[in-house]
Parts: structure tokens; sequence; C-alpha cells
């Protein structure tokens, strides 16, 4: 029997390959709008859809969908009704653990981007602008002794709290935001005695820097919204490297727009790939295109993950990174 993989994008060699030496793969010429990745997971061609974040799988594809499984090329799964997959006992995989120090690195990119001001900065440079140092050129925000706020305690975050307490921060986290969820010394192993967890409400009044590392969820929807960001210090910086969803983005252009918080560095956005009006305009943002996971290695061994989950899909096996194990018939 060969497997057949319909890839929707492609996706690096080493994932490929794999798949290729299993069965068959259908890679897309281009992205499939929501009616035709529609039929096509419904046509019974397919054993496995290989998935991108931009890809939409929800209860109306799964509906009628002939699939064994769904390998998500990307650790977030919010893309795909996981409950409607689950009932209807299609797999659903991801790629963790892979890309979390990569995300992280973008997460002080942008920290250290905002509190200094480095897209201004260039900009200037590159204007011709830059006439010599001078005691009030680009003044910044400090880093050291700052605190760094972190709504959720996953892999992601926690590898940002590394990073942070190399640059000398203060870290206080909540670690599922809204709600409450008392971590023990034992589960904070190496940051016993270096972080502190706090509500939610303390971490946002008390932040410096806000960094979000929660996955999206209807808890989570608009977890920041225009109270979160009156409850912040003037001068703190809002950092996403999550999910868009997951700050209310018309609430934040206002709040950045009349310096009710300093700045926000962006690697996700609420309607992706389009910005909230006024977003671009403002000078105190720095903006990412969604590239937290997206260096050679990183993007080569997600491949790989979601190429192995794939084929033991494919088998009607559990795959190494199941999202809903219970899928599997029993
Ligand atoms: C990227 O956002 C991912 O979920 O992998
Ligand atoms: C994602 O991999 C996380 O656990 O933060």
């Amino acid at each position: 029997m060969t497997f057949r993989f319909l890839v929707t994008d492609s996706i690096p060699d080493s994932g490929l390959q794999m798949m290729r030496d299993a069965g068959e793969v259908t890679v897309l010429p281009t992205a499939p709008n929501p009616a035709e990745l529609r039929a096509l997971c419904a046509s019974g061609d397919y054993d496995v859809l290989l998935s991108q974040l931009a890809d939409t799988v929800d209860g109306e594809l799964l509906a009628t969908a002939k699939l064994r499984g769904i390998s998500n090329y990307a650790v977030g799964f919010n893309n795909i009704d996981v409950a409607v997959a689950t009932a209807k006992g299609i797999l659903v995989s991801n790629t963790p653990g892979v890309l979390t120090d990569a995300t992280a690195d973008i997460a002080l990119l942008l920290l250290l981007g905002t509190a200094r001001r480095v897209v201004e900065a260039d900009a200037l440079v590159r204007s011709g602008g830059f006439e010599g140092w001078k005691p009030q050129l680009m003044i910044g925000s400090d880093v050291a002794g700052q605190v760094l706020g972190l709504a959720g305690f996953g892999r992601i975050a926690r590898a940002t709290a590394r990073r942070a307490l190399g640059f000398g921060m203060d870290v206080v986290f909540s670690p599922r935001p809204p709600a409450e969820r008392m971590v023990s010394d034992e589960e904070l192993g190496e940051f016993a005695g270096k972080v502190r967890q706090l509500p939610w409400q303390d971490v946002v009044a008390q932040a410096d820097f806000l960094s979000l590392h929660v996955p999206l969820t209807e808890d989570t929807r608009h977890l920041v919204d225009a109270s979160v960001l009156a409850a912040m210090k003037p001068g703190a910086i809002l950092i996403n490297t999550a999910r868009g969803p997951v700050v209310d983005e018309a609430a934040l252009v206002t709040a950045l727009r009349e310096g009710i918080i300093a700045g926000a560095g962006l690697d996700v956005f609420e309607n992706e790939p389009a910005l909230a009006p006024g977003l671009a305009e403002l000078p105190n943002t720095v903006l990412l295109p969604h590239v937290g996971s997206a260096t050679g290695p990183v993007r080569s061994k997600m491949a790989v993950l979601a190429a192995a989950n794939a084929i033991a899909m494919a088998k009607g096996q559990l795959p190494p990174h199941p999202v809903n194990p219970e899928a599997l018939p029993a």
C-alpha cells in the first residue's frame, strides 16, 4: 500500500524526502483557497494533509474530509478545529520543541529592538540623518534591572526567561492567564529562586516589558485588551511572539497613539497578514512577518517532525507529536 500525502506549501527537503520514501507526495504549486482545500481533502485521494498555519481546517472542511491525519507544520494549531477532528477520528499533530530557542530569540530581539528603537535608528542612518554623536539622540529604555512579565510559562516562555535573566532582568510570570495555577518550586526547576509567579493582574501592573507566550484559545483571545493595556505602566512595552488575536490590536493602536503604553514589538497580528489601521504608522513599534521559527536548521527540523508525524498517521499509528491522541480508533 502506498501512502498519499497532500502538502499545501513547500517545506524543506528533509521532510519531503521522508514522505517520498514512504509514498506519493503532492505539493500544491500555490496555496489553496478554502474551497479548493475542502475539495482536495474530501476527494479521498490523500491519507494525510500536511497543513500550514494559513490553512483553515475548520468544521466545514472536516465534515467532508476523508483523511487519516493532519500534520500541522507549526507548534500552534489554532488553525484547526481539533474538537471536530477528534470527533471524526482524524488525528492532528504539531512540531513542538524544535522552534523554542528560535522563537525566544525573536522575543528578545523585539524586546531589545523596541527598548533601543532599532527600526527608527536604522532608518535615521539610512536616510542620511545621522549627524554624529549627540547627547539626546535616540534615547531609549534600559533593559537590565527592568521587570519582564511573562504571560505563560511553557517552553518558549522559559527560554525567554533564561535569556532575560542573562540580560539582568527581573522575571515574573503568570503560567496560565487569565486563570491562576500554582507552579511549585520543583516544577520551576532551574528557575526556582530566580523568577517569581504573580497573579496575572500583578504581572500586568509590574511589567516594564510584557511578553506573551500563551496558545490562542477562547480563554486567551483578547487576553490583552483595552483594560489590560490601561493597567500597564505608561513606559511599558508589549511583546507578542505568540498569536495575534491574543491582543486586541485596535485597542493596542489606540494605547500606543495615546501614550497609555510606550511601545510594542510584534511578530504576529490579529488578522494576519493584515495590520490594524494605524499600526504601521506608529514609530514606537517593531513589526516582523511571523518569523519566530524562521531559521534554516529549525525549519528543517520542523519538516522532519511534520513528516514523521504524517507517515505515522498514514499508517494508522499514533504520531510522535499528537495533539489529539484520543482520536486514534482503539
Ligand atoms: C508558529 O507560529 C508556530 O506555531 O509554529
Ligand atoms: C510552545 O512550544 C510552548 O510550549 O511555549
